[in-house]
């Protein structure tokens, strides 16, 4: 591997950039939380790591976009992934695109639709995010090609509160960054319900996600 230049330091890990058998890699390495026993970190890196990892492979067998996974090493608690060095966060698109042309334009609906076409491959095979997020989606400079990043918390054989919550996850997301996110999460619950059979299930769950939510929200 050849040397790496730090790209981002998120919450839980130091991202990398670096070649990996002569392909542009990224390098994720969580990093030790002192506030944790030494043990305890230890034991929660190696499970988060062992779920992306996981998840990324599982993802790429249901043909939805997820960077390949290159190599594992749990004892320098890392991922080598393949690097998508065109790619912005979706996070990114919608401040952008909200900004210059308003959060219902065009360019904005098409990328929900995709975004809920995708999700609904995802959650069709039970697999949980766990951190649905506008920044853990990535998106080609022609917001064609999505793809979902950062499974640390992921898991499979989610029932229908556990799918309803990472849409919450990314509904909070996408209204952190307009105020006025109904178009988008609108299309994007569109695309979700005509992509799979189990999706009203989900969004009827979703319904109770989001008043428990508010509920929390009131009291404080
Ligand atoms: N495979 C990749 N290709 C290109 N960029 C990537 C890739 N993986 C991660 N990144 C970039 O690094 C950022 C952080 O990655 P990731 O979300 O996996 O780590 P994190 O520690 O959970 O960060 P955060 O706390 O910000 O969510 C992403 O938002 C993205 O900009
Ligand atoms: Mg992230």
């Amino acid at each position: 591997m050849k040397e790496s230049e730090l790209l981002k330091q998120g919450a839980e890990a130091k991202i990398y950039r670096t070649s990996f058998c002569g392909r542009p890699a990224i390098v994720k390495e969580r990093f030790r939380k002192t506030y944790r026993h030494p043990e305890l970190d230890d034991a929660i890196t190696v499970d988060r790591i062992k779920a992306e990892a996981r998840a990324l492979a599982r993802c790429r067998k249901l043909g939805v976009h997820a960077p390949t996974v290159y190599h594992v090493d749990l004892a320098r608690r890392r991922i080598v992934m393949q690097d998508l060095p065109e790619a912005t966060t979706v996070r990114e698109v919608i401040c952008r695109l909200s900004a210059s042309e308003g959060a219902g334009c065009a360019p904005l609906l098409a990328l929900a639709g995709r975004v809920g076409h995708l999700l609904a491959a995802l959650h069709a095979a039970g697999l949980v995010h766990g951190d649905l997020t506008t920044s853990n989606l990535l998106v080609d400079p022609d917001l064609r090609t999505v793809t979902l990043i950062d499974f640390g918390l992921s898991g499979a054989g989610g029932g229908a509160e556990e799918l309803a919550v990472d849409l919450y996850v990314l509904e909070r997301a996408v209204l952190s960054t307009h105020p006025d996110s109904a178009p988008i999460t609108g299309r994007v619950y569109e695309a979700y319900r005509a992509a799979w059979p189990g999706a009203d299930a989900v969004l009827r769950k979703l319904d109770e996600v989001r008043l428990r939510g508010r509920k929390r929200l009131m009291l404080g």
